[in-house]
């Protein structure tokens, strides 16, 4: 009976594309940027996203989060598609149900560490969950930072402050583009882990940017695009793993 709510993590979808295209420009200056890509992705998973430079792991996950728009096919953020949005309705969606955290942290310098982590929704004229808002904080060390302004932190404390802020109102899904870009390998493992705890321990679902081989090696799976196509998809992957098919992808690319 206790396995049940397990066997619905697995299934269930928190956001799926489906034949997803994306084409920048027409004619001869046309760059196909996302060719017909279907990918799942479930709730409480940890999923990264590799590939090489252009590859369109940005435009992926910029188009799934109802940042940018398509060209064809569908995104679908739990039960709602996107495409049959609003732009009201979407920014609305964006605020509710998706947290993001950027390589640039995009704190505002004259808040507090507290401040910045409940300004989303401040913004949306929500209370946070202050139990949950405890968790949070504690998850990420910061209860004895929470007066600090971004100035006044590290570089790994302030990105600490940008993953609170996208856990703190529970969003149904948080997209990362290589949110530990910036950071030296110490508090990079930090943020990192703090991501898998948070889809371990309160059952998150968060997709992840990287180039890092060590950083995709924290989640639970890790897709590869290359020309924007999902080429090939590693579970439990483990950083030599996730090397050993960035080579075979490099020699391709050459031989092809
Ligand atoms: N605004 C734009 N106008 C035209 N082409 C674009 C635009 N944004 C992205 N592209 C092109 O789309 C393709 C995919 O870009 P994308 O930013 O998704 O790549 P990426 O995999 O995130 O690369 P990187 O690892 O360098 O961040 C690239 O060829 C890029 O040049
Ligand atoms: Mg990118």
């Amino acid at each position: 009976m206790t396995t049940t709510p397990l066997a619905e993590r697995t299934t269930t979808v928190a956001a799926r594309a489906t034949e997803l295209s994306k084409v920048y420009g027409q004619g001869e200056t046309q760059v196909v940027a996302l060719d017909r890509v279907s990918v799942d992705f479930r709730q409480a998973e940890f999923t990264a996203i590799m590939g090489p430079s252009g590859s369109g792991k940005s435009t992926l996950m910029h188009c799934v989060a109802g940042l940018d728009s398509f060209s064809s096919g569908s995104v679908r953020i739990g039960e709602t598609e996107l495409g049959s949005l609003k732009d009201k309705q979407l920014t609305k969606l964006r605020r509710d149900k998706i947290g993001f955290i950027f390589q640039a942290f995009n704190l505002l310098p004259t808040l507090t560490a507290l401040e910045n982590i409940t300004l989303p929704m401040d913004i949306a004229g929500r209370k946070p969950d202050k139990d949950w808002l405890h968790k949070v904080i504690e998850m990420v060390g910061l209860a004895d930072r929470l007066s600090h302004r971004p100035s006044e932190l590290s570089g790994g404390q302030q990105q600490r402050v940008a993953v609170a802020r996208a856990l703190a109102s529970r969003p149904d899904i948080i997209f990362g583009d290589e949110p530990t870009g910036n950071l030296d390998s110490r508090s990079g493992a930090e943020v990192l882990g703090f991501l898998r705890n948070s889809v371990r321990e309160l059952g998150q679902t968060v997709v992840m940017v990287t180039h890092d081989p060590v950083a995709a090696a924290y989640a639970d799976r890790v897709i590869f695009l290359a020309d924007g196509r999902v080429v090939d998809e590693v579970h439990a992957p483990t950083a030599d793993a996730v090397l050993d098919r960035m080579k075979r992808f490099d020699a391709k690319g050459r031989t092809s």
